[in-house]
């Protein structure tokens, strides 16, 4: 029969094709009979609707163009959830005012857990930032908070503006540039400085080589790495190198600072003088530089580009912060000393308009899908069953570019007034259960990068072709990282003022 000898001639083929192949074929193989099994699965009657197509077919949108996908999913189901595989895991997508309500204050809902399958870019090591017990993890957050007493924050504020001048010298006169490399370092900078030691932030080698070797984890995110992280492939290879390096790097740090004998003033003392094991000292420093200056460098880059496209609120802004110079009769050298100059609670407390700016820039350019895994009773959201041990994700696309909450929700505009008649309208900085517990050292950095450039320099969005023009670039939902438009389609044109930086 022809096809028995197609076989024979395939396998013989196969076999001849050595390990690579073998193995290749075997995880396809393997991967097709997951995706048969778990479609042929049935659904209890409350489940919520399955996506019309094979789950295998999910994978990729789900990671590749998320925002897409998850708008799909909706209209395709015509339901307000709907689920699909991930191989063996079961996710639920939902929407809506209760859902929100729900997937925010559930009490079985776990963060870390949905955020371990599901996202995967954290360098991940064994007792150190993966298998983390809940004790350990509290005590990071204990030590986080420490980062962000009054006296310790008021302590980082004149390292950060000296580093953002530093930075900004580099700049140069006049010129353009991309803010997702500039101002993307810049805050990386800022979050090593406040999260580490000196022995790393005060070496721009050092520096630069761990921004790089994050941005290979983020780079080497892939299906693959996250949902089969033992296969060997190139990307993972990758991943394993990087983390090893960035470990390497920060138990350095921490080994030349327990050798010299010599205490000083930052947060990797602060942890060292708290007696925490070594583990929870590297965990620290490993898992909350990337969370931390992930989300407030896509936010610096946002506001930056925004302000630079709303020449209105950029004034504004400004002109706030002269307001708080002048009021601190500040020593009329050069601006980064004027700004150190201005306390904390006035930071934290003065500057409506920038407040407003931030607000509303996570509102627009924050593509953050909040994951969780349900780790305790099966339970329902909207009258949907939550198996236990499934997973659940809410996309913040659904309450901040709601047509029907904020009207004309593409628009950038920090005159919005907070609505208050959805509940968890507004999740920016998470919601119930989960806050964010970074938030004012974000909201701090964010402030001191935007005032020094917004008094440093004046600067417009130009495009492509490098024609100025009065539009924003269109934020990217599907870039679940940076919400990054397409390379090369904008940048921003800078000058500098007279002032000294
Ligand atoms: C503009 C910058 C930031 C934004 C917009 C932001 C936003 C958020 C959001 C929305 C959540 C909740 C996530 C969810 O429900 O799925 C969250 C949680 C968290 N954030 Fe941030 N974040 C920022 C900066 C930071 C920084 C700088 C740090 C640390 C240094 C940090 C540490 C954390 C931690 C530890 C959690 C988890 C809280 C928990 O497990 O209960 N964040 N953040």
């Amino acid at each position: 029969m022809p096809y028995s000898v197609g076989l024979q001639a395939a396998s013989a083929a196969l076999l001849s094709a050595g390990f690579p192949v073998l193995f290749t074929t075997a995880i396809i193989v393997l991967l097709v009979i997951v995706a048969i099994t778990s479609s042929l699965q049935k659904d209890v009657l409350d489940a919520p609707s399955r996506l019309p197509i094979y789950s295998l077919f999910a994978i990729i949108p789900f990671f590749r163009r998320r925002y897409d996908f998850m708008n799909w999913g909706f209209e395709a189901t015509g339901q307000s959830a709907f689920q699909f595989d991930l191989l063996r895991n079961k996710v639920i997508v939902v929407s809506g005012e209760s859902a929100r309500q729900a997937f925010f204050t559930a009490k079985g809902l776990d963060l870390t857990e949905g955020f371990k399958i599901l996202s995967g870019a954290i360098p991940m090591v064994r007792g150190v930032t993966s298998d983390l017990q809940t004790k350990r993890i509290s005590l990071i957050h204990k030590r986080l908070a420490a980062v962000q007493k009054n006296e310790q924050l008021s302590m980082l504020i004149p390292s950060m503006l000296e580093d953002s001048r530093r930075l900004m010298e580099t700049w140069g006169n006049s010129g353009s540039f991309d803010p997702f490399n500039n101002i993307y370092e810049l805050i990386f900078q800022l979050t090593v400085r406040s999260l580490s030691c000196a022995e790393i932030s005060d070496d721009p080698c050092v520096v630069s080589r761990l921004k790089k070797l994050y941005d290979t984890l983020d780079v080497g995110t892939t299906p693959a790495t996250v949902l089969l992280p033992w296969l060997p492939t190139p990307a993972m290879v990758q991943k394993l190198w990087a983390t090893k390096e960035i470990y390497d790097i920060v138990v350095a740090a921490i080994t030349a600072r327990e050798q010299s004998g010599v205490s000083r003033n930052d947060t990797l003392q602060m942890l060292l003088d708290s007696g925490d094991e070594k583990l929870v000292v590297v965990g620290f420093i490993m898992g909350l530089l990337i969370a931390g200056a992930r989300a407030t460098g896509t936010t610096a880059c946002w506001m930056l580009t925004f302000l630079g496209g709303h020449p209105e609120w950029r004034d504004k802004a400004k002109a706030e912060i002269e307001g708080l110079l002048a009021s601190q009769n500040a020593p009329s050298e050069s601006l980064s000393s004027q700004l150190a100059s201005i306390p904390l609670e006035t930071w934290e407390t003065e500057t409506p308009a920038l407040d407003s700016i931030i607000r509303e820039t996570l509102r627009v350019a924050q593509p953050h899908t909040a994951m969780r895994r349900n780790l305790g009773p099966e339970m329902h959201i909207d009258g949907k069953l939550i198996p236990s041990g499934s997973y659940v994700v809410y996309p913040f696309s659904d309450v901040h570019l709601n047509p029907d909450i904020y009207h004309d929700p593409w628009k950038f505009d920090p005159n919005r007034q907070p609505e208050t008649k959805s509940a968890y309208s507004y999740v920016g900085w998470g919601g119930g259960k989960t806050t964010c517990l970074g938030q004012r050292l974000a909201r701090i950095e964010l402030k001191i990068v935007t005032a020094l450039f917004l008094l440093g320099f004046r600067h417009c969005i130009v495009d492509g072709s490098g024609k100025v023009t009065p539009e924003p670039p269109l934020p990217n939902w599907n870039d679940i990282l940076l919400c990054r438009p397409p390379q090369g389609s904008f940048s921003l044109r800078y000058e500098r003022s007279s002032a000294t930086l």
